[in-house]
């Protein structure tokens, strides 16, 4: 195995490891060259946890996605039909992107590319910076062979962030944002001609050509940052807030209230599993000064979809419910707390934390996240089976529910680790017991 496999392997969590073995088996079975590429490979190789994991074929990543959908249960999130991307949700939350190996030509600055089928180098050479143009073949020919035309490895040592071109701002504005945004997030420098490309592209107001669905994927993708209000800040410091809304940039920006949402999201374990769980709350929590007026001028400027809008203007009534059912006098038992919140999602629980005024409710979603939530994740499948139920039946779903409420309820305990051998005594030899003790 490559150092890079072993890294790969060593640097996934379980789930994301699955996901690569099952888009390998089917890129092998369809003939089509598979490489890990863009973030995934610079948050790996740069230390960084791997949030999607983002894959480029040379081939056909639309048919891919929908054979990955039926063979692997994954969701189509979203199909990108110029740049012949697809967005995908495996089981168990891991996020993907299979996106076709492609050249990207720019007509002008800021304008649609004309995409055409590339190879991986000329793939990576139209990308962003260089620590994104990095990218693992994970094909049966070349597996394990890292491809880095443009020397990401360097800058990602260096921490760095270096455009791959000196029009890489002009051809896609997009990324004036995308520079802030990861140079935030990775806590890099910006390298000295990059920097002069920027402030260049500023003074040519290229920002004025990021068009509005492009707004709208950048804010979603700020709502999944560790710190978004720190990103928000300094696109206000950089006069770029405006292009998503003039009464934010105007004084209406509610940092103090993304500053609270994000010390609640660190109360939520990032293994729980939530799906879905920062863009509503953020948005809220952005626009809460906002009368209804800015706020529809800020979906106008974003061009927001139904789906994008829906998920925010539910969330306050369900949470509302939520926190009628969190404070129920009702709720006595450890395990009846539990029941409602193991329930909930993951962005209810979150916005309740971040809206809620009282401290009951504070208190117990605490208990659920740091106390309960542990308790019944130690009961195991196998403990269940040995227990006598079958996994898959439905005795054995209600066995394990059972398991569960006992544990919280701290009517049960772990059963304590079998004891350690006792070291062998000195000079004693390995695999016999020492003379003076049989006897
Ligand atoms: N990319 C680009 N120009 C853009 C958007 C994306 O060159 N305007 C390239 C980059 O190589 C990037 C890759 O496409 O790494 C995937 O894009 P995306 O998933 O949006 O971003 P990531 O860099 O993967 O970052 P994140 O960790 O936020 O997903």
């Amino acid at each position: 195995m490559s150092d890079y496999l072993f890294m790969l392997e060593n640097h996934l969590s379980v789930a994301q490891n699955r996901v690569v073995a099952e888009v390998q088996a089917v890129a092998t079975e369809g003939n089509v060259s598979l490489f890990l590429a863009g973030g995934a490979m610079r948050d790996m190789l740069g230390g960084f946890q791997v949030r999607d994991l983002d894959f480029a074929v040379e081939g056909n990543a639309t048919r891919m996605a929908k054979t990955l959908a039926v063979r692997s249960g994954a969701r189509i999130v979203s199909t990108d039909e110029a740049r012949r991307a697809v967005e995908l949700v495996f089981p168990g939350g891991v996020t993907a992107q299979i996106a076709l190996a492609r050249q990207e030509k720019y007509a002008r600055a800021g304008a649609k590319p004309q995409v055409t089928p590339g190879t991986i180098q000329e793939d990576l050479r139209c990308r962003d910076f260089t620590v994104n143009a990095i990218a693992l073949a994970l094909n049966r020919a070349a597996r394990g062979l890292l491809i880095d035309p443009m020397n990401g490895l360097a800058d990602l040592n260096r921490h760095e962030l270096r455009a791959l071109q000196s029009t890489s701002l002009y051809d896609d504005p997009r990324r004036l944002l995308r520079l802030l945004r990861l140079k935030i997030r990775l806590g890099y420098t910006v390298e000295e001609r990059t920097q002069s490309q920027y402030l260049a592209a500023r003074e040519a107001q290229m920002e004025r050509f990021v068009s509005r669905r492009a707004l709208c994927e950048e804010l979603k993708q700020i709502a999944e940052e560790p710190n978004p209000g720190e990103v928000v800040r300094v696109l206000q410091e950089e006069g770029l807030l405006a292009l998503f809304s003039s009464a934010l940039a105007a004084g209406k920006l509610n940092l103090a209230g993304l500053a609270k949402l994000e010390r609640a999201r660190r109360l939520l374990p990032p293994d729980a599993g939530y799906l879905d769980l920062n863009w509503a709350p953020f948005f809220l929590a952005l626009t809460e000064k906002l009368s209804p007026k800015e706020r529809a001028a800020l979906l106008q400027a974003t061009e927001m979809r139904k789906t994008e809008v829906s998920p925010w203007k539910n969330l306050p009534p369900r949470t509302k419910k939520l926190e009628n059912t969190v404070k129920a006098a009702r709720l006595k038992k450890p395990s009846q707390v539990y029941g409602v919140l193991s329930k909930a999602a993951g962005n209810e629980i979150l916005y309740l934390l971040y809206q809620s005024t009282m401290r009951l409710v504070h208190d117990r979603i605490k208990n659920y996240l740091q106390k309960y939530l542990a308790l019944a994740q130690e009961i195991t499948d196998a403990e269940v089976q040995a227990a006598g139920a079958t996994p898959g039946t439905p005795r054995f779903a209600k066995l394990k529910e059972e398991m569960i409420v006992a544990r919280v309820d701290g009517r049960t305990k772990k059963p304590p680790p079998p004891p350690e051998p006792p070291p062998p005594l000195p000079g004693a030899r390995r695999g016999r017991p020492p003379r003076s003790l049989t006897m």
